[in-house]
């Protein structure tokens, strides 16, 4: 389905760039598209203030999951809070590798995300090795067992399942949609015998990994995804436009 579209800007993109990305992009979305999230730099969460509506809502890429201290060059929850940011992805499959950040970490920064009525953005998926070895639902067992340890169910409305498989992520090679569904059946599963199968049922799940306007139509189609998670694509703000329009 196509009701929320999540972009991610990554490490691209200066204020005065998103500034022009802004004045150029026109978002006229169908009736389908309940939510927009723009998750930019941290130097550009200001926007919010700005761009929010009933529609549009911007996410930060990263919190630290302790309200304030001595984290050089972190930021907290607090300051994201403050220009009236509602969504953070956490746990994406960049910071896991390249900043080493653990299911318990992850599982801290979801609680304090929670805490400050934020929504948080779960981003799991497999590698290429862990799914030839079929070792796709164990990975998504673990990381959404640990990442969502000690949340209660009625919580769960403030969590997206971001399904983000390693092998998909900035390779240009999508997922197929078979893939896609089998992923969210069983993330769906998980969820359900963790908490309930209503639980399952309600929990919103989006796709990640290389979605682009030409391929998002087929995405869309599927029914056990509510939306995408959205890269290089959105950088592009009239290749962004062909994938909300
Ligand atoms: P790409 O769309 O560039 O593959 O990136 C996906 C992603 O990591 C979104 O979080």
């Amino acid at each position: 389905m196509k009701e929320i579209v999540i972009s991610n800007f990554k490490m691209n993109m200066t204020d005065g760039q998103i500034v022009e990305y802004f004045s150029n992009i026109s978002i006229k979305a169908d009736k389908t598209l309940k939510k927009l999230v723009f998750c930019v730099p941290f130097t550009s969460l200001h926007f919010a203030e700005k761009y929010q509506n009933d529609l549009i809502s911007f996410g930060a890429q990263n919190m630290h999951e302790e309200e304030f201290g001595s984290y050089t060059g972190e930021i907290s929850a607090n300051m994201i809070d403050e220009f009236g940011v509602k969504y953070v992805l956490l746990g994406h499959s960049e910071r896991r590798k390249n900043f080493n950040e653990t299911n318990e970490k992850i599982n801290k920064k979801i609680k304090t995300a929670l805490k400050h009525g934020m929504t948080a953005i779960l981003c799991v998926g497999e590698t290429l090795q862990q799914r030839k070895r079929n070792q796709t639902y164990e990975v998504l067992r673990l990381q959404i067992g640990s990442g969502l340890d000690e949340i209660y169910e009625n919580e769960l409305s403030n969590i997206i399942i971001a399904y983000e498989p390693i092998w998909a992520v900035g390779t240009g090679k999508v997922a197929e949609n078979k893939d896609i569904e089998e992923a969210s059946l069983l993330i769906k599963k998980i969820i359900s015998e963790h908490y309930s199968v209503n639980a399952g049922n309600n929990l919103k799940i989006v796709y990640g990994g290389s979605v682009n306007s030409k391929n998002c139509k087929q995405i869309f189609k599927i029914k056990t995804i509510s939306g995408v998670l959205i890269g290089g694509a959105s950088l592009d703000s009239k290749e962004f436009e062909k994938i909300i329009c």
